[in-house]
């Protein structure tokens, strides 16, 4: 396994719309798990494909409240519902956070490594990671969202961290 570099906003790779996986392969298999092994070093909750350079629909997940790593092929948010403002962060906007508007709940569908079919029903953080992490393969940026956003500055509405040392 090996850590993976995480691009950086304004890259223009977290831009691109990524596309379809065809098939599950030794390389793939392999990319999943050193996206799983950079998520874990970040302490991040979720990493999409584009924010490593891979341009294809592949996303990880690991929320605190469960044990494994979720790996999810080409998937796709099939219904929302309702709306509420949280705060939120991306492993490619370093030192920032800001509060956006995600749903209440969503439905989700796609792909587990083995090709199978998987749907999901989820609130709370899951549901936030979702959508931030299927956003960056559409090339949608956390930010995009911010209550309080002015298009084309995309420092504005986002708050400054203090500097953490590591
Ligand atoms: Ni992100």
């Amino acid at each position: 396994m090996a850590l993976l570099e995480i691009l950086q906003f304004p890259n223009p790779i977290l831009r691109k719309k990524c596309t379809k996986i065809t098939e599950i392969n030794k390389d793939l298999r392999r990319l999943a798990d050193d996206m799983c092994e950079t998520l874990d070093y970040h302490k991040g909750v979720g990493l999409a494909g584009n924010q490593v350079g891979y341009m294809k629909r592949i996303i990880v997940i690991k929320i605190p409240e469960e044990e494994q790593f979720r790996v999810l092929i080409n998937p796709e948010i099939t219904e929302t519902f309702g709306i509420r403002e949280v705060e939120e962060g991306c492993l490619s906007v370093s030192g920032y956070k800001g509060i956006v508007n995600r749903s209440l709940w969503i439905k989700a569908k796609g792909l587990d490594m083995k090709w199978q079919k998987w749907k999901i029903k989820a609130d709370g953080l899951l549901a936030q990671v979702l959508e931030h992490e299927i956003d960056h393969l559409n090339g949608i940026m956390y930010f995009d969202h911010l209550v309080n956003h002015v298009k084309g500055d995309w420092h504005s509405g986002l708050i400054q961290l203090e500097q953490e040392s590591k």
